[in-house]
């Protein structure tokens, strides 16, 4: 049977750290309580203008394709997850494949499930990888939020930030992403959205990011308490084999909250949200990062990661390092 496991993990954040007080100065009225205390958030990286996903997805790439000791041209596909791609096309993982010097024909490909594209793109990569049909896969979430928040919205704006991650996965003997699981319920698409599109040259409708935040916090507590178990479940595991909690970073309170329906101590919980925000579909690869380069997650370790995201998209997988 052919696995595959997590060789290497690389992150990008941009530009310095804008915190809470950051925003204040520029005009926005919040205050450094209020977002902490709801949210966990202390701190955000913004791009500078003219910055795109796919600027931030290469340097995310080639962290983690040194860190997996391999050549560009070894990955033979190539998954982006994000929501804002560059272009309407080409997709972004062209874009990253093109940057990276790769030219052995491989596949890319952009997916888009919003905050849980990272875990949508991982879940796909080990199906290509276990199928035999694909040996080694990059797989990054890459944000450029701050381009679709409306500054005047204080409730939308001080959550987001911008940044990318990657992770390496190859075939490999050995069992590394144990289970997966995915989902998806389109009827609750209008609680966090960007009801825009792109016609005749035009934006035409709302550009920016939309979110009646009760509804998304009720609905992230529920699903991805149930999403975390049934990778646990999946996999046949205990509670008490699970190393360390990798989940999406929106607010401390949903991540508390599932933590505590997996019966783990926040000190098993790795977070960023403090000094990242929410950056969508880079927020667990950029989690994960941090902690393999800090010396936390090692191999041999067992690590869960989950995601909800618009649409609603909710999923996570079970990982051993
Ligand atoms: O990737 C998934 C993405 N999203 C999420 O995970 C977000 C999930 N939702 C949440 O995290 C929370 O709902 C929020 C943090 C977004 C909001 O917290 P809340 O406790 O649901 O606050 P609220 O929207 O009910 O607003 C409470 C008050 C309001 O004032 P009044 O009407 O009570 O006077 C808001 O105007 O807080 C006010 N408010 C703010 N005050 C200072 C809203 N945003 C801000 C702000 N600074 N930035």
């Amino acid at each position: 049977m052919i696995h595959a496991r997590i060789a290497g993990t690389g992150g990008y954040l941009p530009g310095e750290a804008v915190t809470n007080d950051d925003l204040l100065k520029r005009g926005i009225d919040t205050s450094d309580e209020w977002i902490a205390a709801r949210t966990g958030i202390r701190a955000r990286h913004f791009a500078a203008p003219g910055v795109t996903a796919s600027e931030l997805a290469l340097v995310a790439a080639r962290r983690a394709i040194e860190a997996a000791d391999c050549a560009p041209d070894d990955i033979d596909i190539l998954i982006v997850a994000t929501s804002t791609p560059d272009y309407i096309f080409p997709s972004t993982a062209t874009l990253v494949q093109n940057g990276l010097g790769i030219r052995n024909g491989g596949a890319a490909f952009d997916i888009q499930a919003v905050c849980c594209g990272f875990v949508y793109g991982l879940a796909m990569a080990e199906k290509f990888i276990a199928s035999g049909s694909h040996r080694r896969a990059l797989v990054i979430g890459a944000e450029v939020f701050s381009r679709i928040l409306d500054w005047s919205d204080r409730g939308t704006c001080v959550l987001f930030g911008d940044g990318a991650g990657a992770v390496v996965l190859e075939a490999s003997s050995v069992p590394g992403v144990r289970a997966t699981a995915l989902h998806a319920d389109g009827s609750n698409h209008s609680i966090l959205c960007v009801p825009g599109n792109v016609a005749s040259g035009k934006v035409t409708g709302d550009p920016f990011l939309r979110m009646d935040g009760q509804a998304v916090f009720k609905f992230a507590v529920k699903v991805l308490g149930e999403v975390a178990q049934e990778v646990v479940d999946r996999a046949g595991v205990s509670h008490d084999s699970i190393d360390w909690l990798v989940p999406h970073q929106a607010n401390i309170r949903i991540i508390q909250s599932t933590a505590k329906r997996l019966k783990l101590p926040m000190d098993k919980v790795v977070t960023t949200v403090d000094r990242h925000g929410n950056t969508s579909a880079a927020s667990i690869p950029l989690a994960l990062d941090c902690a393999v380069r800090d010396g936390r997650i090692r191999a041999g370790q067992r690590v869960v990661i989950e995601g909800v995201g618009g649409g609603f998209t909710w999923g996570a997988a079970l990982i051993d390092f």
